[in-house]
């Protein structure tokens, strides 16, 4: 079937009314950021923030009548509050949406089937290595429902403003860092709807002053919901880590996780198998407490690169909670070693390297 064209989704969109205004969303200039790969569909619709919330049945209507176009396999539709949207005096500043993607080299997401698998802790000490390695690097803290990233690199108090609708991100360990937990009050991300998730994700990604930099890392929250779908279309990723524990179900997920990549031609860079092996520390001897090589198995199976497994450690935990990575801790380790050997692959992997230059 032919590829859906922009043509085809605006023609579908101007049948949809926004009923507060009377005309439909096209002639208001509602619709920015129109993305068609093939027949995957994302485009938001730009709003007043105080209309935000009271939006959600025209985003609704947006996305049914785009899906109803024949050969249209996914749509994402987000609504985004701009102050200026809306009104035909101002119109909306698109050069802000550009800032980003164009001054950060590569996007890769860190994902996983499920959550606690540890994948915020590896997104950690996997950017502090690639700063190590002397790339420019950031973290964007996509889990807006359970953000740890503040916590994971001991990060606190709220971003500045860079003038405008722009916010600074804040450092540690020369990481820039962005999450919803340095922008709302602790627990207030809990209670948000889809659609206000999916708005304050392209906040993250449009209205910060990241700078110049060679990659973001993206940790992603645990699954494959609405989030990943829509990163996976706005920012162009250039690849996914897949991060997971050795047992079947875990597996299981990781399968939906790989799948969901797939389907949104996002390249799978590597698997990361994480909690594997426990290593006594007073005699020595390895255990694979929950089971041996499944992760390994599953990237051969794939085709898939294996990046690296990470034991189960105490210094992993205690560093990660306690907001200083086992990276920066105890670089002498066996695990902080581990992490940077992973970073050095994803940087051949993901051509990293030959991209910043140095
Ligand atoms: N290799 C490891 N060894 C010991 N504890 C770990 C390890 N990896 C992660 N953890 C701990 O497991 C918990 C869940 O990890 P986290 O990175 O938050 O998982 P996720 O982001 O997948 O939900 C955290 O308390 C973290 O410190
Ligand atoms: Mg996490």
């Amino acid at each position: 079937m032919a590829d859906i064209t922009e043509h085809q989704v605006l023609t579908a969109l101007r049948k949809v009314e926004d009923p507060s205004q009377g005309k439909d969303l096209v002639t208001l200039d509602m619709v920015t950021g129109l993305h068609v790969k093939k027949s995957n569909v994302s485009f938001a619709l730009q709003v007043p923030p105080h209309r935000g919330p009271a939006m959600e049945p025209v985003r609704r209507a947006a996305e049914a009548a785009v899906r109803a176009i024949p050969g249209v396999t996914s749509t994402t539709v987000m609504v985004t509050a701009h102050s200026s949207a809306a009104t035909a005096e101002t119109p909306p500043d698109t050069t802000v949406e550009k800032v980003i993607e164009s001054r950060v080299r590569r996007f890769i997401a860190v994902a996983s089937g499920k959550g606690g698998v540890g994948k915020s802790t590896t997104a950690a000490n996997l950017a502090v290595a690639l700063k190590l390695e002397g790339l420019r690097v950031g973290i964007l803290d996509a889990d807006v429902y359970g953000p740890s990233q503040p916590r994971m690199l001991g990060v606190s108090g709220r971003p500045a403003s860079a003038g405008g609708d722009m916010v600074v991100p804040l450092e540690n360990y020369g990481v820039k860092l962005m999450s919803m937990g340095l922008l709302v009050p602790d627990n207030t991300a809990m209670i948000w709807r889809g659609p206000m998730v999916q708005s304050a994700l392209t906040q993250m990604l449009d209205n910060v002053a990241w700078g110049e930099l060679d990659v973001i890392i993206v940790d992603l929250p645990p699954g494959t919901g609405d989030i990943q779908i829509s990163l996976a279309q706005q920012v162009n990723l250039s690849g996914a880590v897949i991060v997971s524990t050795p047992q079947d179900i875990a597996l299981l997920d990781v399968v939906k996780a790989l799948t969901m990549f797939e389907k949104a031609e996002v390249p799978i860079l590597g698997m990361i198998q994480n909690m594997a092996i426990w290593k006594c520390p007073d005699c020595g001897r390895e255990d694979h407490i929950f089971g041996e090589g499944g992760v390994a198995t599953e990237a051969r199976r794939r085709g898939v690169e294996m990046l690296g497994e990470v034991p189960l450690s105490l210094s992993i935990r205690v560093g990660g909670d306690g907001g200083s990575p086992v990276v920066v801790t105890e670089p002498r380790s066996v695990q902080a070693k581990i992490f940077r050997t992973i970073a050095r692959r994803l940087i051949d992997v993901a051509g990293l390297r030959l991209e910043a230059g140095r």
